[in-house]
């Protein structure tokens, strides 16, 4: 079944609750076993209120995942799918996403992004009890504000098995049109399971301080099998770039076709023309193209590792080429005119009052130290900080509801770092974001937000080695 039917068939109903124990659920994917099962049941006595819930069942479990012309990799999976089943809503409905845990350990899933209620956000020990084997969760929350998020596993380095997927809000009015969108996400591919930065052996000898992936794909798809976005020559097409992976930042651009950004993280921007864009692990943006150079061309990421750039095809169906010349790749790769978050401008942004709070952090980090979230007692790890302290090690930051919050990040260390805020958006240059990244070497980012949604949240890099490393923070809000 193809996203677009999938939308179609979710389901809709009125008065969900008063169905009682009665189970709806929305499964997907091609395996027989995950088909869409719904369980109907008459609504016993009048609906409470008309609200439309998409219902979703993920089932975490241990899984094989075919790589053409690779092999085969056991994961850990969302319904048999990597990357996870593509999860939509238009704004304003509900979602109810219902957990199962097959896997061996405990698990739980946060939804990235998505500025939701406190106790549905996903992180074991501070907002919720880990999911146990066996066990099962009903995440449930309102879908909005509109946009592209991601979802994945927020136990230790398990989004790094495969527990990672897309979820889109869409907009009930958009400030762009288009007449065809797909959702392109990129992966960084382990063949086994993670370990800690340090903890492992390079081929060579040595420590490992390079998670060892082994290939780079676009919609799960390696560069020599790639997967095929067909379009028509005069439309307008609206790319949704999600980056799911553990710990890659790409540059993505596309053969003979500029980028019109529209949004980053989900919120709208003035649209904007450029070659190419950086996007980091737990970042979004969404291009549009307009479709006036027929034939097929490259679309291709590529990351500053060792490995051949992601990459898919754009193919014009009034064209009779099919594929791009061989090992072709987009100009905007190396040249061009390259994205700077500072040229973007929000259509939706806030006003601002001056900060009543200000943390000054220094990211630094790449030692090897004792520990680390995840290492048995005793062994080596890479440690990163902030204001040389790691994380279970670190102080709160400590908030009040009502202020505005300011961020200054100062990055001392070799490598870059995507800062996430959970639960909220701040504000970054001229834009609405929730991920955004400190460049290298001295690299100084001010964020900025409002204080509107109490709880106890995290602050992170989402380079998730990092994060095990100690590169977090606790965002607590004290009682007023
Ligand atoms: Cu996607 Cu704590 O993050
Ligand atoms: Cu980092």
């Amino acid at each position: 079944m193809d996203r677009r039917t999938f939308v179609k068939t979710a389901i809709t109903h009125l008065g969900a609750l008063a169905m009682g124990a009665e189970l709806s659920t929305a499964a997907f994917g091609n395996q027989e076993k995950y088909q869409r099962e719904i369980v109907s049941a008459p609504l016993q006595g009048p609906p409470a209120q008309t609200e439309s819930v998409r219902d979703y069942t993920l089932l975490a479990e241990p899984a094989r995942f075919e790589i053409p012309s690779r092999g085969i990799f056991k994961k850990w999976l969302y319904n048999g799918e990597f990357p996870g089943p593509e999860i939509r809503a238009g704004e304003g409905e509900r979602f109810r996403l219902i957990v199962k845990n097959n896997l061996p350990e405990g698990t739980t899933i946060h939804w990235h992004g998505i500025p939701l209620h406190n106790s549905m956000d996903g992180v074991p020990d501070i907002t919720q009890p880990a999911i146990p084997p066996g066990g099962n969760f009903v995440y449930e929350f309102g879908a909005a504000p509109s946009g592209n998020y991601l979802y994945h596993s927020h136990f230790g380095l398990q989004a790094e098995r495969g527990l990672a997927g897309p979820l889109i809000i869409e907009e009930r009015r958009s400030h762009i049109q288009y007449d065809r969108e797909y959702t392109v996400t990129l992966n960084d591919f382990l063949s086994g399971a993670p370990v800690p930065l340090g903890m492992g052996m390079k081929a060579g000898g040595g420590p490992m301080v390079a998670p060892p992936y082994i290939v780079l794909l676009m919609n799960g798809r390696p560069p020599e099998a790639p997967a095929v976005f067909s379009i028509k020559s005069g439309e307008r097409v609206r790319l949704r770039l999600i980056n799911l992976s553990g710990a890659t930042i790409y540059r993505i651009a596309i053969g003979g076709h500029p980028l019109i950004v529209t949004h980053t993280d989900g919120r709208p921007v003035e649209p904007l023309r450029v070659d190419a864009l950086h996007l980091a692990p737990g970042e979004r943006y969404d291009v549009l193209l307009e479709a006036k150079s027929p034939g097929a061309w490259p679309i291709a990421a590529s990351s500053d590792n060792e490995l051949p750039p992601a990459r898919a095809v754009l193919r014009y169906l009034d064209s009779n080429e099919t594929m791009p010349r061989e090992g072709a790749l987009p100009e905007g790769l190396t040249g061009g005119q390259l994205l700077k978050l500072e040229d973007l401008r929000g259509t939706d942004l806030p006003e601002m009052r001056k900060p009543n709070r200000t943390f000054n952090f220094t990211l630094a980090g790449g030692e090897m130290k004792p520990g680390g979230m995840m290492s048995p007692a005793g062994m080596m790890t890479q440690q990163w900080t902030m204001n040389g302290q790691a994380y279970p090690n670190a102080d709160p930051m400590e908030i009040h509801q009502g202020e505005v919050v300011r961020i200054r990040l100062d990055n001392q260390s070799a490598m870059p770092h995507p800062m996430h805020l959970h639960g909220h958006f701040f504000r970054v240059g001229n834009v609405l974001k929730d991920t955004a990244i400190v460049w290298t070497h001295s690299k100084r980012v001010e964020l900025d937000f409002i204080a509107n949604n109490s709880g106890s949240w995290l602050f992170h890099c989402h380079n998730l080695y990092h994060m095990d490393g100690g590169m977090m923070r606790l965002v607590r809000y004290l009682p007023t």
